[in-house]
């Protein structure tokens, strides 16, 4: 018998996500799902998924053990979103009524707007104040089920700026419950007073920044933001070569808006993942679905920006993609921290079944950001990362359109919102 220090009971349906990560193809639909489910752990690690016999058979609740009535409600793994430029300050409200009376995104950009100002904010914001900032936003995400994300700086773009906002999420994580894998995200834009010498940007960027935040440690994976307009496929070539060179994962912004290569170029350096894909080519569909390159896609950006056009997530996952979903939550393009909503979009907007959408938010997804050994599934050894949402079936997931379904998040094993509140750990 396995000894479990927290049991979460009789789930009407449990869907563990179990199996080898990325799903691909026709996998992608397979959740795991056990009517009448239980799942236990010990020290936050799993230790049983299953139906109730296994449990009975197999698990021994200690003395004072916490049980969880999952009685109606049904249990999947704590979303993991893949993409957001968590930790900026400032707003862009104002620019957003721009958007709705007729300015496009790349208008506002074009005028000194969009991400640079977000710039001008964060660079004028203390450590501090982006971390009181952080842990709003993660209180916002867990509550709606998130457990772990990944953040990225690239609103700071000088080195003192980058590093601010890295370690505010240094500081954030060690306050807060939801796991953080931080990216540095300095290629994001040319800053403006780089704007007519683009080329000491890039030098900077090569030359000091990737490897001086390298050696801090303080970022695992390196991101650029491939596009016309901001950085070429040459430019982005360089700056991966030395982002690797500096030991860094590589992710890329591709083909958001018009392709230049972006999924193509990502498959071919081996980066992690590929984001976006909007503009994505034939061509980039093939190459991302033979790499081990992820295809997340953020289907809160067209949404948001009031697009039509999607990325095409049917011609990759039925190409054999590994598709993940992601929020993008950041202040011009997706200001949206909510998981369930972006799986509700996947099956709304991008034509995914609910099954494959709840994989490309919790396994695949865990996948994008590497952690698909520790999260992204409920099985025997990964971490007890788990949601209780209050809808029939899982299927209603998506069918209660517009509603935040999630009642209960456990962390690491640890209940940390109860009855759809923040609370502290038991
Ligand atoms: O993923 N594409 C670039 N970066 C973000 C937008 C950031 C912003 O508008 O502040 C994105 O869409
Ligand atoms: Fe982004």
């Amino acid at each position: 018998m396995t000894s479990a220090d927290l049991v979460v009971a009789g789930c009407r349906e449990l869907l563990t996500c179990a199996g080898p990560l990325p799903r691909r193809g026709r996998d992608l639909g397979e959740v795991g799902l056990v009517q009448n489910g239980w799942a236990a752990s010990s020290k936050g690690v799993v230790v049983y998924a299953g139906d109730e016999e296994g449990f009975r058979r197999s698990v021994a609740p200690a003395p004072g053990a916490v049980t969880v009535d999952g009685s109606g409600l049904v249990a999947l793994p704590g979303f993991v979103d893949a993409h957001t430029h968590l930790p900026f300050a400032g707003d862009r409200a104002q620019e957003f009524g721009l958007r709705v009376k007729g300015w496009t995104y790349q208008q506002l950009a074009e005028r000194g707007m969009g991400i640079l100002t977000t710039v001008k904010a964060t660079r004028a914001a203390s450590r501090d104040e982006l971390v009181a900032l952080c842990l709003k936003r993660l209180d916002r995400m867990l509550l709606h089920g998130t457990t772990t994300v990944e953040a990225k700086s690239g609103y700071g773009l000088n080195l003192e700026d980058e590093l601010k906002q890295l370690e505010a999420l240094r500081d954030a994580a060690t306050l807060h419950p939801v796991d953080i894998v931080p990216t540095f995200m300095g290629a994001h834009e040319v800053p403006p007073e780089h704007r007519d010498r683009r080329e000491d940007y890039i030098a900077l960027l090569v030359d000091v920044m990737i490897p001086e935040i390298g050696r801090s440690g303080l970022a695992g994976f390196f991101d650029v933001f491939s596009e016309p307009g901001v950085f070429s496929a040459e430019e982005t070539r360089r700056l991966v070569g030395a982002a690797k060179a500096a030991g860094f994962g590589i992710k890329v912004h591709a083909d958001e808006f018009v392709s230049q290569g972006g999924a193509e170029l990502a498959a071919e350096v081996g980066a992690v993942s590929a984001e976006h894909l909007i503009a994505v080519t034939e061509e980039g569909v093939a190459r991302l679905a033979a790499s081990d390159t992820a295809a997340v896609l953020l289907p809160g950006v067209p949404f948001f920006l009031m697009m039509t056009k999607r990325a095409p997530a049917r011609k990759l996952i039925d190409a054999g993609a590994a598709v993940a979903l992601a929020t993008d939550f950041n202040p011009g393009s997706s200001h949206i921290f909510s998981m369930p909503f972006v799986l509700q979009l996947g099956v709304f907007t991008l034509g995914m079944t609910v099954e494959e959408s709840i994989n490309a938010c919790t396994g695949n997804a865990a996948y994008a950001v590497r952690r698909q050994g520790q999260v992204g599934s409920l099985e025997p050894g990964k971490k007890m990362d788990l949601v209780l949402c209050d809808v029939p079936d899982h299927v209603s997931l998506a069918y209660e359109a517009g509603r935040n379904p999630v009642r209960t998040v456990i962390k690491n094993g640890q209940v940390v919102v109860d009855d759809g509140r923040r609370v502290a750990p038991r």
